[in-house]
């Protein structure tokens, strides 16, 4: 494999190389790389801080293959862990000693749009698969074909944010009356019928946000995110950091109030000199406003973009 095919592919990869640094002196020096991925983030870690070790979390066995074969030059210092980051505290608490970081990168790769063949892009005809891991059990296509109108509806706009999710739901229906929907370009095609031309923006395919609210429901995204994040914070040593990046609103949602929720202390509704609910704060906040990538990353990098990373620190 010619690794200069990853050379910067990892977003935000100064701003994360730049709060890793001192992380070695804090807890046990290990980096909890929750979302490996092909193993780029980690690379760069391992490289610049010859102190710290990475455990990487990563659901999808196809993709750690290859962050293995990868990282092989890193033995001793990298483990490697199948399964989803939801699971951090099964895997780690039993540690001796706490944790230095986490880093969460979240979403798919561009292995999974261009390689894996499960149908995560609208622009290549494979099977409506979308599945990260074996584990899960229902696919894209299950959830389009079973799913109810209102579901789909229902997710569509959740996940999506897509405005004209009942339509899309409608003719997602009527088609599949007429035999099953079991291709990328298939439903693609629907989505394209369903939003009025008018209403389709420059650049932007109209299958978009529906591609991304399967994805989301079939692999349950959102769970997985708040849970971890939870998870994670009580590993920490402290002076420990967790660093998150975002790619849509819905996670950045999500990590914008676990962290604001963790960095206060009172979370009851009275006046603090009346407060009972005796919480201290666990984190402070690092980032107050989230850190976009600069415009010569975005130049290098169309995926860095849309990209948001947050993090805090453990008290
Ligand atoms: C954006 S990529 C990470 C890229 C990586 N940081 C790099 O620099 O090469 C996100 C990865 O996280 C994995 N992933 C997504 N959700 C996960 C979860 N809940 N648990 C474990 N891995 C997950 C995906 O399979 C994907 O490989």
């Amino acid at each position: 494999m010619d690794h200069s095919d990853f050379a910067h592919s990892s977003v935000l990869y100064r701003e994360v190389l730049g709060y890793c640094e001192g992380l070695e002196a804090v807890g046990d020096g290990v980096v909890v790389d929750c979302t490996l991925g092909e193993g780029g983030h980690t690379e760069m870690i391992l490289e610049r801080y010859r102190e710290i070790k990475v455990v990487g979390f990563e659901r999808d066995d196809a993709i750690l293959d290859i962050a293995r074969e990868r990282l092989d030059k890193f033995a001793g210092r990298v483990e490697f862990v199948n399964d989803n980051f939801a699971a951090v505290e099964d895997h780690l608490l039993s540690r001796k000693g706490k944790i230095s970081g986490f880093l969460y990168d979240f979403g798919i790769s561009s292995y999974h749009f261009d390689r894996s063949g499960r149908g995560f892009s609208f622009q290549r005809d494979e099977c409506l698969d979308m599945r990260l891991g074996k584990t899960s059990g229902k696919d894209a296509a299950y959830v389009i074909n079973n799913y109810s109108e209102n579901e789909l509806t229902d997710i569509i706009k959740r996940y999506g944010e897509e405005r004209w999710a009942k339509r899309i739901a409608r003719f997602i229906c009527r088609k599949r009356s007429e035999g099953p929907i079991e291709r990328t370009l298939e439903l693609a095609e629907i989505v394209l019928a369903a939003i009025p031309s008018r209403f389709h923006v420059k650049n932007i395919h109209p299958a978009t946000r529906v591609f991304q609210a399967l994805r989301i429901e079939v692999n349950d995204e959102l769970s997985a995110i708040e849970e971890s994040l939870q998870k994670a914070v009580p590993l920490l040593a402290a002076g420990g950091r967790i660093m998150a990046i975002s790619f849509h609103s819905l996670e950045d949602r999500i990590v914008k109030n676990i962290f604001r929720r963790l960095s206060k202390g009172c979370t009851c509704d009275r006046e603090p000199q009346y407060c009972q609910c005796d919480h201290a704060p666990y984190v402070r906040l690092l980032t107050k406003k989230p850190l976009l990538p600069g415009d010569d990353e975005v130049a290098l990098n169309k995926r860095s973009r849309s990209a948001k990373m947050r993090v805090c620190e453990a008290l």
